[in-house]
């Protein structure tokens, strides 16, 4: 708790552009929360690194990731927007979490399992303790409240693990965080192999629709995706592609599964599949128009950045400061 509100975090990696598996999964909520809670959003530069990174392109996305932020809705002024690497107590913090995070629950990490296997000549031992760098940036700003992506949920659990386990040695270090999965776009799956998700780091473009993507070119993808070989528009079993455009459609029209069967009815899939595309570019125009004249002020950019992360350092230290003395650290005044 700040005052009387609770407190909401979640981060977003810079790495990659952002798919509307980001934005229908995570971004496009973030804004929800901010009439409710006071809310930390971050960009997290220190996540990306457990994978190589081009230093260019880190850099730039650091910046679009911000921009991308406030373009999808985040208000500067109502939440606080910053980049990890400026507040230093996260990477203080995660330090200590290592030491209160078994091998054994790293290692039973779906995600690290996953990267390890795609990343198989950099398994580092920061990609192994990426939860516990996760943990911190949640605990430090003792959340209530951390909207993720379903893939993120098992983090999370980890993270309350972690902040009850201390909790028993220092009794009311942490707030012990609630995962909270949006119930709209679940999990979009890719559009060339739906039983996958829709993932940043696919190599097949066509899988993937960016946030970014000009409207030619997300139509053409929804054109591509892959489907059944059945005709009729519904929600099943086994019908993977068909009902992942329909939660798509669903997710930016607001129309129930029903409604979606009534609509498309008597119609194939070639009219659904451009009637997705459509919703789709256009409820991004808006979006990409911001977010091109936020990135265009790069100074502007960089003074939210800094306000960000001076808000955010004061309640980091507290928490610090706090885990500090309970641990028996020295505290120089
Ligand atoms: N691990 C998250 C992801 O890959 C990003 C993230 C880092 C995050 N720290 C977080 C999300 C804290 C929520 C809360 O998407």
């Amino acid at each position: 708790m700040i005052g009387e509100q609770k407190i909401c975090f979640s981060g977003v990696q810079p790495s990659g552009n952002l798919t509307i598996g980001n934005y229908l999964g995570a971004i496009r909520n973030f804004a929800t929360f901010s009439e409710a809670y006071k809310c930390f959003y971050c960009v997290v530069d220190e996540h990306a690194i457990t994978v190589r990174q081009n230093p260019a392109d880190l850099r730039r996305r650091t910046y679009e990731t911000l921009a991308l932020y406030m373009a999808c809705g985040l208000d500067p002024e109502k939440n606080t927007l910053y980049v990890q690497s400026h507040v230093p107590a996260h990477a203080e913090l995660a330090w200590i979490l290592n030491c209160y995070t078994m091998f054994g629950e790293l290692s039973r990490m779906t995600q690290f399992k996953d990267k390890s296997a795609r990343h198989a000549d950099n398994v580092n031992a920061g990609l192994f303790t990426y939860p516990a760098l996760m943990a911190a940036d949640i605990l430090l700003y003792q959340t209530d409240v951390v909207p993720v992506g379903i893939d993120q949920k098992q983090h999370v659990e980890l993270c309350r693990n972690i902040a009850e386990r201390f909790n028993q040695i220092f009794p009311d270090t942490f707030t012990v965080p609630e995962p909270i999965i949006p119930q709209s776009g679940k999990k979009i799956m890719s559009l060339a192999d739906p039983t996958k998700k829709m993932s940043k780091s696919d190599e097949n473009p066509n899988a993937i629709v960016y946030i970014l993507d000009d409207r030619d070119t997300i139509i053409r993808k929804f054109r591509r995706a892959v489907t059944d070989s059945e005709t009729v528009v519904r929600f099943a079993d086994g019908k993977d592609g068909i009902n992942n455009l329909m939660t798509i459609y669903a997710c930016f029209t607001g129309k129930t599964m029903e409604e979606i069967e009534r609509e498309f009815a008597g119609h194939g899939y070639g009219d659904f599949k451009l009637a997705v595309g459509e919703v789709c570019a256009d409820a991004l125009a808006p979006v990409q128009a911001r977010y091109r004249e936020l990135l265009a002020d790069k100074a502007d950019l960089e003074a939210q950045m800094k306000r960000g992360a001076e808000e955010a350092a004061y309640y980091a230290r507290k928490t610090l400061s706090k885990v500090q003395r309970k641990l028996g650290f020295v505290q120089l005044r």
